[in-house]
């Protein structure tokens, strides 16, 4: 027997201690939550996505009465972006949660389904995608998708 002991890396930010580009790109994600469309959960999620070529793509989460039918405030942005600049990658993606009246106090972290489709967007363009997860107390900022899943399945595993 081996054991394996899987190791990620993530760091902890306050909003002074953003750049100005990530401050941007979160304040759009926050932005974001008064669009969510979410009458059963009300549990609002902004997302904003940065493309190399500068052009921010706004997701929140939209919900469904038949709920699985409903969609991730990340994933609707990461695919609005494939579809309107397949060719773009996406550089940097943030995220905000807002419940009760106001954002969350911990950074809202994206469900397994959005981990895997962040992963995907960045293999798809072969370079890493900053993640910024915003919180009242603390703002979360990881260098690549692939931090959420150190174990990846991507194209490459298909094949065996
Ligand atoms: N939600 C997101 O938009 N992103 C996540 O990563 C977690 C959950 C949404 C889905 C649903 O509309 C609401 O939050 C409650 O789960």
């Amino acid at each position: 027997m081996k054991e394996y002991t899987l190791k990620t890396k993530m760091r902890s930010y306050q909003w002074d201690e953003l750049t100005e580009e990530q401050r941007e790109l979160v304040s759009i994600a926050k932005e974001q939550i008064k669009r969510s469309y979410c009458p059963y959960s009300h549990f609002h999620v902004g997302a904003a996505a940065k493309l190399a070529n500068g052009v921010v793509i706004r997701g929140c989460n939209q919900e469904n009465a038949a709920y699985p039918s409903g969609l991730c405030a990340e994933r609707s942005a990461l695919f609005a972006a494939g579809a309107q600049y397949p060719e773009e990658p996406v550089v940097k993606l943030a995220i905000a949660c807002f419940t009760g009246g106001h954002f969350t106090k911990e950074p809202g972290s994206p469900c397994g389904a959005c981990r895997q489709v962040m992963l995907e967007t960045e293999h798809r363009y072969g370079g890493k995608m900053e993640v910024l997860l915003y919180g009242e107390d603390e703002i979360f900022v990881f260098e690549s998708a692939a931090d959420f899943l150190p174990l990846t399945f991507v194209s490459e595993n298909l094949n065996g």
